[in-house]
């Protein structure tokens, strides 16, 4: 039994085999062929903090490998509303599943989780520390829209210091032979804790229009304005950015954009329908990965 808590809980040769086997999902993941691999088994999804992509991808990967699902998305309807504690409630979701996901608006939430679990705690979110499971689906998407992982050039934009997608991707792209472009506001740029880690090259940048015709992968992310403590910073920078298809036109024409959604104004909708655009994909692809990741936890590698 093994937690995933952080992307760095998971080695390049386990990642690799967690993509090989998502690749192999696919045709169960579409609803195409039938499996029982997860026959008997409960997920349980407690999410702390709203979510369309992370919460319904598990369960449709749990139903769709057999496994049923029990949980929340409303806190508020839970006895987390009577002052129960998260390490209590754990200890009890534990007890009535196989494997839970936890998503949290306090970083370290998961960490905290794993510490009291008898069974393996996913971290689905925590604050703005980490989104393991998205780096997963966004190193998947990677490989099959560019075709390789190694030595990619890749451009983060947008709320680098907030958005937890970033962080856990960027440690996993660094196994990869990256070459990092950071591109955001001054007060929003990715924070040393990821930057002092990195091994492979990368420099920050507060507009994209010189490094654009560069990059294979550009990563595009939402200001997270629910994480400014000051409402009023979130204003200086709301709308600093945004990919257009003019913009585009600079561009490598073999540019791939990831975006983990969802989106507000950062990619306007003319981009939808260019050949650069595989955010559609990428969340699609939650769901195998998210299957060939619940087989490894609560199967191992029977
Ligand atoms: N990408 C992502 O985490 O989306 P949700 O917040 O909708 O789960």
């Amino acid at each position: 039994m093994k937690h995933i808590v952080s992307i760095e809980d998971l080695d390049k040769k386990s990642i690799m085999g967690i993509l090989k086997r998502a690749k192999e999902l696919l045709p169960v993941a579409k609803g195409n062929k039938k499996s029982k691999t997860l026959d008997g088994k409960i997920l349980a999804t407690c999410f702390f903090e709203p979510s369309t992509r992370t919460r319904l991808s598990f369960e449709s990967a749990m139903q769709r490998l057999g496994g049923s699902c029990i949980g929340f998305a409303d806190p508020s309807a839970t006895s987390h509303l009577k002052g129960e504690t998260l390490s209590d409630a754990i200890r009890m979701v534990a007890g009535y599943s196989d494997a839970v996901v936890l998503r949290h608006p306090r970083e370290g939430s998961a960490k905290l989780a794993s510490e009291v679990s008898d069974v393996p705690i996913i971290n689905g979110g925590d604050g703005a520390g980490q989104h393991p499971t998205q780096t997963l689906l966004d190193l998947f998407t990677i490989k099959e829209e560019v075709g390789k992982l190694e030595g990619l050039k890749v451009g983060m934009l947008g709320d680098l210091r907030y958005g937890r997608t970033v962080h856990s991707l960027s440690q996993a792209l660094d196994r990869f032979k990256t070459r990092f472009f950071f591109i955001s506001p001054e007060s929003l740029s990715m924070p040393e804790h990821v930057t002092d880690e990195l091994e492979n090259k990368w420099s920050t940048h507060e507009t994209l229009n010189k490094i654009l015709g560069k990059l294979d992968v550009l990563y595009v992310t939402r200001i997270q304005k629910e994480r400014f403590p000051d409402i009023e910073d979130y204003k200086k920078v709301a709308g600093a950015y945004k990919i257009d298809a003019e913009l585009l036109r600079n561009a490598k024409s073999k540019l791939k954009i990831l975006h983990p959604l969802p989106r507000v104004s950062e990619i306007s909708t003319d981009v939808d329908d260019t050949k650069h655009a595989a955010y559609f994909r990428q969340a699609f692809n939650g769901v195998p990965v998210r299957m060939a990741l619940l087989e490894k936890l609560i199967r191992g590698n029977k």
